[in-house]
């Protein structure tokens, strides 16, 4: 997608935005000349309002007009736009338009730019590789815009092209990815863009005793693997982890899911997936810190060599783990990852993990769980996540009784508690492994992960949510 300035070039499509107010009053909107009588009258006639979500396309003799609706004035944030914008972009990209005008300067919003970058990149997105195209098939069309206000446009572009990137890995299923096939991802990505990359297979994971992850993947004939990237500038101001859950999917091991559960669980790996997106990202923009990508992958599946309950495990950093539940792996496998994050001494880690179905219980599927030891690192992610429209809240990490049932009466920890404060319980066991000293968030995104249907900047769906936030921090760390 490109994105220029509006200079009078010809279009076939312009995608105006609206609020409830402006609607009311037009004259003080500078649109294009053809512009200026219809939009008056639709209004007039009431069939656009401005309600935030509606979109009304109207055919005109030469081009379509998109209006797509931003709701009150008062409420109208970056966020409104961004998804309004969407909108409009995917429907006249479905429609057969290749280009759009799209003004803004009537817009009073900071971040219009990446914003726009955002939405024009993730406008065409969706998951169909594996459906075939019959004759009435209509590719999306739209690969250009002009807009009448200026900035950085390039920066949204790339953000929405790693989201994508990670979307895409995401949703292909367990039969085409398993920890072997991510390993090769990040070798390509590693490559192209000028990264180090290191995997250590089966064998370098025994002996660097990763008994976690190697627990968790001895169910299933697709061996795990743990994948490094790492991104060093020369005069790095700060080192930042990242490590990303990647089970490839997750059938529960020997305490099975139910069929209904179980859907949707090749997108277990989503928060690997969102690492070596980031990373890919981060070897485009190029931000002044040094930057490490774990993802931690494996395949959770019963059979005879199946880690079992009741089972006693050993993490790399010497604790040992009852295992109480083998549903609850993504836990076990980022132990062994934040180890071995924390040993290169970074200022921070970040983990991402489609990691309890708790924390969707406790907030939804529009809002993921923050959990961090560092209320300045805590502040800066909330603010962030805040600019990108990923929306974060932050979850308790201090919990004297949830603590308490940590604790095994055969081992040092058991896996899985009670059902009630399953996230925090989760958060608590991840903050096992992290070294003292390291500011360290823990990003819950089970209940974000999946769009039953396209809004906005989402497609149906694997969301990829979280790579912009974290890619906007590293660029403003
Ligand atoms: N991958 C799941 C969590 C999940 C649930 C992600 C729904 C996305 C949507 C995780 O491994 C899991 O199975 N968690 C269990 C933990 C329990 C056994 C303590 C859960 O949430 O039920
Ligand atoms: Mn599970
Ligand atoms: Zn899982």
């Amino acid at each position: 997608m490109r994105i220029n300035h509006w200079n009078n070039q010809p279009v076939d499509s312009a995608i105006v935005l609206l609020t409830e107010e402006d609607s009311q009053n037009l004259s003080r909107l500078s649109l294009p000349e053809q512009l200026t009588e219809i939009i008056p009258s639709l209004v007039a006639r009431k069939d656009f309002t401005g309600k935030k979500g509606s979109l009304l396309r109207v055919p005109m003799a030469e081009g379509t007009l998109y209006l797509s609706g931003l709701g009150k004035a008062a409420k109208c944030t970056v966020n409104v736009v961004r998804d309004a914008l969407a909108e409009g972009l995917r429907s006249a990209g479905k429609n057969r338009a290749k280009s759009a005008y799209v003004p803004l300067a009537h817009i009073a919003c900071e971040g219009l730019d990446v914003a726009l970058g955002e939405a024009a990149g993730l406008c065409d997105y969706v998951f169909d590789k594996y459906k075939t195209k019959d004759e009435d098939y209509t590719p999306f069309a739209l690969d250009e815009i002009f807009t009448d206000i200026e900035g950085d446009f390039a920066r949204g572009l790339v953000y929405a092209e790693c989201q994508k990137f990670s979307r895409n890995l995401a949703n292909e299923p367990g039969c085409a990815i398993y920890p072997e096939i991510l390993a090769k991802k990040a070798q390509a990505v590693a490559e192209e863009s000028g990264l180090v990359c290191e995997v250590w297979d089966e064998e370098k994971l025994k002996a660097e005793k990763m008994g976690a992850l190697l627990a968790v993947g001895s169910g299933s004939k697709n061996p795990p693997h743990l994948i490094h990237l790492t991104y060093k500038p020369a005069n790095p101001k700060k080192k930042v982890a990242f490590v990303g859950k990647g089970i490839t999917f997750d059938s529960g091991g020997l305490d099975l899911k139910p069929d209904n559960f179980m859907l949707t669980m090749k997108g277990d790996k989503t928060g690997a997936c969102n690492v070596l997106a980031i990373m890919k990202g981060v070897a485009e923009l190029k931000p002044d810190v040094e930057v490490h990508g774990f993802m931690t992958c494996a395949e959770n599946m019963p059979s005879g060599s199946a880690y079992k309950p009741d089972d006693i495990i050993t993490a790399r950093n010497g604790k040992t783990i009852e295992i109480n539940n083998t549903d609850a792996e993504g836990r076990l496998v980022l132990s062994d990852a934040l180890c071995v994050a924390s040993e290169l001494k970074p200022d921070v880690i970040i983990d991402m993990a489609t990691l309890t179905g708790a924390c969707m219980v406790a907030l939804g599927k529009w809002r993921a769980g923050l959990f961090s030891n560092d209320d300045g690192l805590a502040g800066k992610l909330l603010a962030v996540s805040e600019g990108r429209g990923e929306s974060f809240w932050r979850m308790p990490l201090e919990d004297e009784h949830i603590a308490e049932s940590l604790k095994s009466p055969y081992a040092d920890l058991v896996n899985c508690g009670e059902r009630y404060g399953g996230a925090i319980f989760a958060a608590l066991f991840l903050k096992e492994f992290v070294s003292e000293g390291i500011a360290w968030a823990h990003m819950d995104i089970a209940g974000v992960d999946h769009y039953d249907k396209e809004s906005g900047v989402y497609a149906k769906g694997m969301s990829a949510f979280g790579v912009r936030t974290c890619l906007e921090y590293v660029m403003e760390a």
